[in-house]
């Protein structure tokens, strides 16, 4: 291992874009449905791995969906979410911004409640025994309906204190921001802090980002890049301060364009791009994994690297005096 390797795997990190689903590794779903009583079809990990042959957002999201089935039970979502926290921990993340799909749930049977108790445990007993600090961000998938989102907003209001933001997810086509404005203001109106994603290349890609920031008034945008095709929107997310959530190693598997040039030009032009890893169980890597793949494809030194985790520091929903310690904790990074 080398230098960098270690400088990048010791930088003090903060994730904010990782979909707790994704996060299911075939082990651990292999657990589950025996817990479950589950069948899966497959013989082993290995073959389940080599099963996994997404092209795009669309394939990508049947597999993920198919996979979370395994998820029934509290325990099934606390053990999940504490294998995430324990493998960010081990990456050095400080603190974590992590989405779950409560529908991808609720839509076959499992209550609200059974998903977010299992998440919420895990959160506390990971900041107790690990020391790593996380917030959950519920995302409504923007291919079902916007009453069912409302639906699902209601039905949030009870653990309101336990859930910092919404987002938005799952297949972008024909399902524009736009579709949301009802259920993202009563959000707002409840107090949750607002994202969506803008995934990469997607049919009318720049009118979903314009509508995220003029429409719905996110306070960050997840993926984004395309952004960089419209100088006037470059200009609303630089002026605006708007953070963007890019995931590069998810980026190479959904598109058949990699983006780690587009990440070096947001560097370039001070927007707050951040690194973060998706859906890492399905995409074959974590956070650190997605910092080497940049640093290599952009040479980038240790004062670029530790750029990318103030911005995300920067970014997080998080108070001014714990932002600030995080910041002055990645200012004395040494490597
Ligand atoms: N759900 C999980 N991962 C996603 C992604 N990359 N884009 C949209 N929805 C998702
Ligand atoms: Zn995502």
């Amino acid at each position: 291992m080398g230098a960098i390797h270690d400088f990048i795997h010791g930088l003090p990190k903060c994730e904010l874009h990782l979909h707790i689903e994704g996060t299911l590794e075939p082990e651990l779903k292999f657990a589950l449905a025996a817990r479950n009583g589950l069948e899966l079809p497959y013989r082993d990990a290995a073959e389940m791995k080599a099963a996994y042959a997404f092209h795009d957002l669309t394939s990508f999201l049947k597999i993920y969906y198919e996979g979370m089935a395994v998820l029934i039970g509290e325990q099934d979502f606390y053990d999940l979410s504490f294998a995430y926290l324990a493998k960010a921990r081990s990456q050095n993340v400080l603190y974590a911004e992590i989405f779950f799909d409560p529908q991808a749930h609720t839509g076959r049977g499992v209550a609200f409640a059974t998903v977010i108790t299992g998440l919420r445990r895990a959160q506390l007993d990971a900041e107790r025994v690990l020391g790593i600090r996380s917030a959950l961000i519920m995302c409504f998938l923007r291919d079902w309906s916007a009453e069912y989102a409302m639906a699902t907003l209601l039905e949030s209001l009870p653990y309101k204190e336990w859930i910092i933001g919404v987002g938005l997810d799952s297949d972008e086509r024909d399902n524009p921001p736009v579709k949301f404005r009802a259920v993202f203001a009563r959000a707002r109106a409840e107090g949750y802090l607002l994202t969506m994603h803008c995934d990469v290349n997607q049919t009318d890609s720049l009118e979903h980002i314009r509508q995220c920031i003029d429409d719905i008034g996110v306070a960050r945008i997840d993926h984004g890049v395309n952004v960089l095709e419209d100088p006037a929107l470059c200009a609303q997310v630089l002026e605006r301060k708007l953070p963007l959530t890019v995931c590069p190693i998810s980026n190479s598997f959904v598109t058949n364009s990699s983006q780690f040039a587009a990440i070096g030009k947001m560097l370039d032009a001070g927007m707050g791009v951040t690194l973060n890893s998706d859906d890492p169980a399905y995409f074959g890597g974590y956070i650190s994994e997605n910092f080497l793949l940049v640093q290599r494809e952009l040479d980038l030194d240790g004062a670029r690297l530790k750029q990318l985790c103030a911005n995300a520091f920067e970014a997080a929903w998080l108070s001014r005096a714990t932002r600030d310690a995080y910041l002055a904790r990645l200012a004395d990074y040494r490597g």
